[in-house]
């Protein structure tokens, strides 16, 4: 049979930006004969209209049966004033605990067109692709004990890292998978020089890839360093593996070494089920953008780059994530923009759906 997406668009520009998503998925079927079994399910405010919940039950266990979830995104103003425990992100928290997906996968790929938004100097970032996998489900935001304590007259904050050895095993192995579909290299970064927890971070990933992953190159790297190394020379790097804290900060700031919030993916991977994939959910970094929702000014390339990521990393087709990834540099390339892409020097914006078509056409080409 064939493989399985679970859509679920949410609220705002969400439905959108994924209605350009579904048009290149039906140009997978019937172009390359890459067919999906597609359904859509509602998340965040949209469900909560209907089922007076942010993710029905039912929705639940179709994502979690699904080979992968493509989600837009959820939440707007008029969701506000809800209480905190039907609100639309809880919709989102939902998926991501229940599906247990400690790995979050956020690359930061620079499409040449594109270099000049960058902070950096356009050497240092244009055709830069790497991928940093932060660990999701542990560490210092989860830790116990936690909490703000009284201590000798005056108040404590304490929060604990704490990581078990399964923990980094299985953040690890991701992060190996993933270089094998690359370009073979990892990175691991932690402090431990001055954590425990990072010592233990290091044996563990060290053994993962002794035991498991001897071909793939791997070296390791204290997390300052590592954020200096991202800014001064991010090419070095392929995959890079880290805990929930330095991750969390790592990837934002590679996230914009590359430019608009509007073109960058995200997935969020746990362990593999029955045939052999991940558990699997892919949505664009960005919210739903209430300010420019139902205008079409939305730019749908992050929730496409999303898609290439699903073809990748869920179904094993790096070619075709390829292709569609080409075909997205080429339309830039040609000068295609969305308004958020838009420079100084202004021109005329095509619309979400223009950006799609483009896309599209030059698949067509391709
Ligand atoms: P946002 O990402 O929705 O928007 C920030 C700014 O970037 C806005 O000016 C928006 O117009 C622009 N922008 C975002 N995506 C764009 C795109 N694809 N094309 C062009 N411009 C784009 O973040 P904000 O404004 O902080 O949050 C708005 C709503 O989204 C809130 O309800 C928030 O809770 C929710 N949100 C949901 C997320 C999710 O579903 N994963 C993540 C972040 C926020
Ligand atoms: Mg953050």
């Amino acid at each position: 049979s064939n493989p399985s997406i679970l859509i679920l668009p949410g609220d705002g520009i969400g439905p959108e930006v994924m209605g350009e998503v579904k048009k290149i998925i039906s140009w997978f079927g019937d172009k390359r004969g890459l067919t999906f079994d597609v359904s859509e399910d509602l998340v965040g405010g949209a469900a909560y209209d209907v089922h007076g919940v942010p993710l029905a039950d039912e929705t639940m266990a179709k994502a979690q049966a699904a080979d992968a979830v493509l989600l837009g995104a959820v939440g707007g103003p008029k969701y506000d004033v809800l209480d905190f425990s039907v609100k639309p992100e809880r919709g989102l928290l939902r998926l991501r605990k229940e599906m247990d997906l400690f790995s979050n996968l956020r690359p930061a790929q620079c499409f040449d067109a594109l270099a000049d938004f960058s902070s950096l100097k356009k050497d240092v970032v244009a055709g830069l692709d790497i991928m940093i996998v932060r660990e999701l489900t542990s560490g210092v935001y989860f830790g116990e004990p936690r909490g703000i304590f009284e201590e000798n007259g005056e108040r404590v904050g304490i929060n604990t890292q704490r990581y078990t050895e399964s923990e980094v095993e299985r953040v690890a192995r991701s992060a190996f998978e993933l270089a094998k579909r690359r370009r073979n290299k990892v990175c691991s970064m932690e402090k431990a020089n001055v954590m425990e927890s990072g010592i233990l971070w290091r044996e563990v990933v060290q053994r993962v890839h002794d035991e498991e992953y001897p071909d793939v190159e791997l070296s390791h790297m204290y997390a300052d360093n590592g954020a200096m190394q991202l800014v001064r020379w991010p090419k070095q790097f392929d995959v890079i593996v880290t805990d929930n804290l330095f991750g969390d900060i790592l990837s934002d700031c590679a996230a914009m070494l590359t430019g608009s919030l509007g073109m960058l993916p995200s997935a969020s991977l746990g362990a593999p089920m029955e045939n052999g994939r991940p558990k699997a959910l892919y949505e664009p970094v960005h919210g739903s953008a209430p300010d420019i929702a139902g205008q079409g000014k939305a730019n749908p390339i992050a929730c496409i780059l999303s898609f290439a990521m699903a073809l990748r990393y869920s179904f094993d087709q790096g070619d075709e994530a390829t292709r569609l990834e080409q075909a997205i540099e080429k339309v830039l390339a040609d000068g295609v923009r969305t308004a958020d892409l838009m420079g100084p020097e202004g021109g005329t914006p095509v619309s979400t759906s223009g950006m799609g078509d483009a896309i599209i056409a030059a698949l067509d080409a391709s």
